[in-house]
């Protein structure tokens, strides 16, 4: 008896000297599977390409490691559609067995996906969806978002545009990134003394504007907002001037209606003033940085999508460097990305307990090809994350 435990010792350290790794610890020296869902066609083709560009630059930017892992991408085109993103995402975690899922940009398929997430215990970051459920009832431990809330940057808009007017009409897609866009800024434009007058959608992803432009143009509120993105955006706005509205009715939105899109709007575009995370002409090191290392690798300006997709990267690479690699280690990689500070080029930020960036709000004035930052219109702005548990 004693002498077979001996023997099964010594093969013990004889392997431990021989350097034969144990399962966990063969986990954390492969490559690490991330399995990238993201919209490549569609009216989000662009956000989905951004993101992907930011996150891979910092992958670069890390010598194509992260925790000391090499990095192996399995990518699913989503098409923003609700419909097939159970299946995408069973894909990936069920045959594809990727250590970590990144994505989406369309709050419906960041929700089913979150779901299969939850059921398998796969850790996900979301660069874009801000569907508020994720971050509010729906939140888990992991779940984690390099992006923001849908409420907030409505909200931190809703307060800028209640302090000079007294009236105003939403429109946005009908879903749930549109609804609680508008839901956001209602809020806080009533709570400056506003009042949103009527509340207009049409389903995603439809660019059939005029007839709410005419309806628009009767009911004459003081301001306008929407929730558009991507080709969409720049469709809404060319019609928006078409309709000979933006001279004569103020336009607001959140960020997303200009980040990317400016350049197809053409003269429609200009002087628009939306609030978002992050702006052109932030004075900070690392975003020029960023700036400069997108431009080389990608011959294009980054915008809003890229710099999310580039903090999923580095918050995942802040949690890896902890477990050094060892993504089996959940809690404590889990523990890690909740404590992580990240840099990004937007200014610094911190994950709230139900993970979700507590950060600064920027007003911003499109000017050229820019979203030219004004001022800081709401700074460390935490989403209420309203029925959240943890
Ligand atoms: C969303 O569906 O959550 C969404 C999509 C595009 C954006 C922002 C949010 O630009």
């Amino acid at each position: 008896m004693t002498r077979i435990r001996l023997a099964l010792g010594l093969v013990a350290i004889a392997a431990l000297a021989m350097g034969v790794a144990s399962p966990a610890q063969a986990q954390a020296t492969g490559k690490l599977k991330i399995g990238l869902m993201l919209p490549y066609t569609g009216t989000y083709a662009a956000l989905g390409n951004a993101i992907t560009n930011g996150f891979k630059q910092y992958i670069a930017e890390s010598g194509g490691k992260l925790g000391g892992r090499e990095i192996e991408y399995v990518v699913v085109d989503d098409e923003s559609d609700p419909a097939k993103a159970t299946e995408n995402v069973d894909k990936l975690v069920k045959r594809d067995h990727v250590d970590v899922l990144v994505g989406t940009v369309h709050s419906g398929v960041a929700l089913a996906m979150a779901k299969v997430a939850r059921e398998t215990n796969t850790l996900m970051i979301d660069p874009n969806a801000g569907a508020d459920e994720l971050t509010g009832p729906l939140c888990a431990p992991n779940f984690f978002r390099t992006s923001f809330t849908n409420w907030q940057p409505a909200y931190a808009m809703g307060e800028y545009a209640g302090k000079k007017h007294k009236s105003a009409v939403t429109l946005t897609w009908k879903y749930a990134a549109g609804q609680q866009s508008a839901d956001g800024f209602k809020e806080a434009f009533e709570k400056a003394g506003g009042k949103v007058v009527k509340e207009l959608t049409l389903p995603f992803p439809n660019v059939e504007f005029q007839p709410f432009l005419t309806e628009i143009a009767s009911i004459k509120p003081e301001a306008v907002y929407v929730f558009f993105a991507g080709g969409g955006a720049a469709k809404f706005v060319k019609d928006y001037a078409a309709a000979g509205l933006k001279n004569s009715i103020p336009l607001y939105g959140p960020g997303f209606l200009t980040d990317g899109t400016l350049e197809a709007m053409g003269d429609a575009g200009q002087g628009l003033v939306t609030a978002l995370h992050y702006a052109d002409g932030l004075d900070n090191p690392k975003d020029k940085a960023f700036r400069a290392g997108y431009l080389k690798s990608y011959q294009a300006q980054p915008d809003v999508y890229a710099v999310q997709g580039y903090d999923a990267a580095q918050l995942l690479g802040a949690g890896l460097a902890v477990v050094k690699g060892d993504a089996g280690r959940k809690d404590d990689l889990i523990k890690a990305l909740e404590a992580a500070k990240i840099e990004s080029p937007r200014g610094p930020f911190s994950l709230s307990r139900a993970h979700n960036p507590v950060q600064d709000f920027y007003l911003r004035k499109a000017d050229g090809r820019d979203n030219k930052v004004v001022e800081t219109v709401v700074k460390g702005l935490a989403d209420p994350a309203r029925g959240c548990k943890m």
